[in-house]
């Protein structure tokens, strides 16, 4: 593992009407990491995305990834690195069939048609698309099909890192569970980096081993789920709600409970000490 696969330096950017999305951000992300980035609406994470794929450039600073400076390098070869898979499908999906959906990347970065047909087959058949619906317009797919879609698309570069912008917004508890173990076998068995945007703090505590924590385009927090989530200067700055077994645990800090709590089951392991 790379542990400086990504690297940022001071990133700001800001968009063309002069909002000021991103200003001095500072990170490093590794090869093979699974991370939340989480903030209110409007602090910054779909920016953030953005640049570390190079779909957006800084406006100060850098980002490097695999050693490559984004400003200079050209966006195949960036996106064969970071994958970007934006939070409604139908914003990314616009081919007429699933295969071709598949196939654009592959296609776009002029490899082969023999290589495009196994990427194709490979991708789809991580994320469980059957073979079957590769004749199928992606518009005739449940949400969390034409979603898979979308992330099949953006394996298809094989990308080493997957960023996934608010995958289970909208979707039930058990389509939910669904994506975050399909996104956690990307990462165990295919040693993916998968970074997740978020508002479920639950899914946070439950998957993520670190958390960004953003507000007003800076990173203000970045720390394990339960460091984080105990912190209380960072959860004021940045408006967030952590699970709620951390919360009853932040109370009952007086009574001996300690914090680094995520779930009901780490709160029962305390009590009953
Ligand atoms: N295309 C755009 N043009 C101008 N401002 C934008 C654009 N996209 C996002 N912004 C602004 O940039 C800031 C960060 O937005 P964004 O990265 O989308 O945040 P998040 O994903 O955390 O909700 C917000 O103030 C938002 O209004
Ligand atoms: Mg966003």
């Amino acid at each position: 593992m790379n542990d400086r696969y990504i690297r940022v330096d001071g990133l700001g950017f800001r968009y063309q009407d002069g909002t000021e999305a991103l200003s001095g951000v500072d990170l490093t992300i590794g090869s093979n990491e699974f991370v939340a980035l989480i903030g209110q609406n409007g602090s910054g994470k779909t920016t953030l995305s953005k640049c570390l794929n190079g779909l957006l450039k800084p406006s100060a600073g850098q980002v490097i990834v695999d050693g490559l400076d984004s400003r200079s390098t050209s966006i195949v070869q960036m996106v064969k690195r970071v994958g970007y898979v934006f939070q409604n499908p139908d914003h990314q999906l616009f081919n007429g069939n699933c295969w071709d959906e598949i196939a654009y990347g592959p296609r776009n970065i002029e490899l082969p048609e023999a290589e495009v047909k196994e990427r194709v087959e490979e991708a789809a058949s991580v994320v469980g698309l059957p073979t079957s619906s590769f004749s199928e317009h992606p518009f005739f797919l449940s949400k969390g099909m034409r979603q898979r879609v979308a992330i099949a698309a953006i394996l298809a570069l094989r990308p080493q890192v997957i960023i996934v912008d608010e995958p289970t917004t909208g979707q039930d508890t058990r389509q939910s569970i669904e994506i975050m173990e399909f996104l956690v076998m990307l990462h165990r068995q295919h040693d993916h980096t998968v970074i997740i945007v978020t508002h479920d703090m639950d899914i946070v505590a439950r998957y993520a081993d670190r958390v960004i924590a953003m507000a007003g385009g800076r990173v203000l927090g970045d720390a394990p789920p339960a460091e984080l989530f105990s912190d209380r200067a960072v959860l004021e700055a940045t408006f967030i709600e952590p699970p709620q077994a951390t919360r009853l645990a932040l109370r009952l800090e007086d009574c001996g409970i300690s914090s680094g709590v995520l779930s009901a089951t780490d709160l029962l392991a305390q009590i009953s000490r």
